[in-house]
């Protein structure tokens, strides 16, 4: 056998072994439940907070007909009725949660309110004998993460989901999978980064709604860069990891936009989970270069991830050099050398008919993965749209929830810890209680 033909064979075994992996499942069983039967029966709901977040989700959720929203609640007029309109189906309203839980009629709420409120909103909802969606991060406060596990034991019939779409997303689905079956080999660093070049501040009409609407910039509302964007990446690399971080060290601050803000616009954090397994995480709002999205390294290959597509390039076998001579995994193979540095897509972008050679290389393997069932151009559903489904299902028929409770409670710890090793970096006291 020819070196090249060795050398073919095995990038074909490691494009197996990605194929393997995607059988798309959750996309079947996602389809599955959208089609099922709940929009016989939707489940009614209020939503509480319909800002910015909470109108792209009523944006979805009007498009869903197993639930139906029966109430809207918003503190602040403007979003009360952008989130009435944005759902469209001419829901009551009310300007105090309380209210919508007094109700009988709603069997769930879900939640998109400033982070300093979920925690309260998630027990009184439990509390009220509701179903609970909570957008990210779960919790604010560490001490709040034995009073939402709390509730939650007391109500174990009651579904309770964190917006942590990702985890519905088929494209991270498939991350995963490729991670559980050593497409990547032995997985030892995650980085993710979450960057744009702006103020991060939202324009003010009226003075005394400064607080209100922009409390991201507060720290008595919000965890900061960490919480809203970090989070997202502390989830994914437990996930990857299977585990919780064990250390953190970080470093952040206020560095660029010097108005009066609280909360840093430079922040990194270092997640230790031992055994030299490590997430880096990177947040700033001076530069948005390569905006968002995370790669998942492992010393067979690497999974390079964006919001809308994954690019798997697959690691050459370590040099090794013993006296003068050197070997390396690819000698003798330039084209699907070629190839494999490039990337190969996993949710690609279409295909340049006038492509060149190793672009056509490419193609080869894409539909080569096509045929196993991995390939497909595009995620099959938007992951809010996915994670909203899931939610009504798991409700309906009692369909695993896709992001529960501990997850929600590993991932907002990992948010808290994160920006404790900041505030520690920059002197604050060590903190002596740890959960
Ligand atoms: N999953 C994601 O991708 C994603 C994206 C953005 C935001 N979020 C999360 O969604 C949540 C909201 O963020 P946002 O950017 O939409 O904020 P926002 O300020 O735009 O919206 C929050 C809304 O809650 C309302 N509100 C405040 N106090 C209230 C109360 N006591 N009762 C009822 N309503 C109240 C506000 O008036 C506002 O309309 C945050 O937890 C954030 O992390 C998630």
């Amino acid at each position: 056998m020819k070196k090249k033909d060795v050398t073919r064979r095995k990038f074909m075994k490691t494009a197996a072994s990605v194929a393997a992996v995607a059988a798309l499942p959750a996309a079947k069983a996602m389809a599955d439940t959208a089609s099922s039967s709940g929009a016989a029966n939707p489940v009614r709901y209020g939503f509480i907070g319909s800002g910015t977040q909470g109108c792209t989700l009523l944006g979805f959720l009007a498009t869903i007909p197993q639930g139906r929203c029966v109430v809207n609640c918003d503190i602040y007029p403007p979003n009360l009725k952008k989130g009435v309109e944005t759902i469209g189906s001419n829901p009551d309203t009310s300007e105090d949660y309380r209210q919508v839980l007094d109700r009988k009629d709603v069997e769930a709420i879900l939640i998109a309110t400033p982070l300093y409120l979920h925690a309260k909103m998630i027990i009184d909802g439990l509390e009220a004998g509701k179903h609970v969606f909570v957008e990210k991060s779960m919790f604010f406060k560490e001490e709040e993460a034995e009073q939402v596990r709390k509730a939650a034991a007391a109500h174990p019939k009651q579904v309770l989901q964190v917006g942590l779409h990702r985890r519905a997303s088929v494209l991270y689905q498939i991350a995963i999978e490729m991670v559980r079956k050593g497409a990547l080999g032995k997985v030892m660093r995650v980085e993710s980064r979450v960057t744009t070049h702006g103020t991060w501040r939202r324009p003010v009409a009226d003075a005394k709604y400064e607080r209100l609407i922009n409390w991201r910039m507060y720290r008595e509302y919000s965890g900061g860069l960490m919480a809203e964007m970090g989070s997202h990446f502390i989830d994914i690399a437990n996930w990857v990891f299977e585990a919780e971080p064990v250390s953190v060290i970080g470093t952040g601050g206020i560095d660029y936009w010097k108005d009066g803000r609280e909360t840093g616009d430079n922040v990194q954090a270092v997640f230790d989970y031992g055994a030299g397994r490590r997430h880096y995480f990177n947040s700033m709002l001076f530069n948005g270069h390569r905006s968002s999205g995370v790669m998942i390294m492992g010393d067979e290959g690497t999974l390079d991830v964006t919001d809308s597509r994954g690019i798997y390039f697959r690691e050459p076998k370590a040099k090794v050099t013993t006296g003068s001579a050197k070997e390396t995994w690819w000698a003798g193979a330039t084209v699907s050398k070629a190839a494999t540095q490039k990337g190969i897509p996993i949710f690609p972008e279409k295909e340049d008919p006038n492509s060149g050679f190793v672009d056509r290389e490419i193609g080869y393997a894409k539909r080569w993965l096509a045929s196993m069932g991995i390939y497909t151009p595009e995620e099959p559903f938007d992951p809010y749209w996915g994670e909203l489904v899931s939610f009504f299902a798991s409700i309906r028929d009692g369909k695993p929830v896709v992001a529960p409770l501990e997850v929600g409670v590993a991932d907002a710890m990992g948010v808290i810890r994160a920006n404790q090793a900041i505030d520690i970096a920059n002197g604050a006291p060590v903190p002596t209680k740890t959960t």
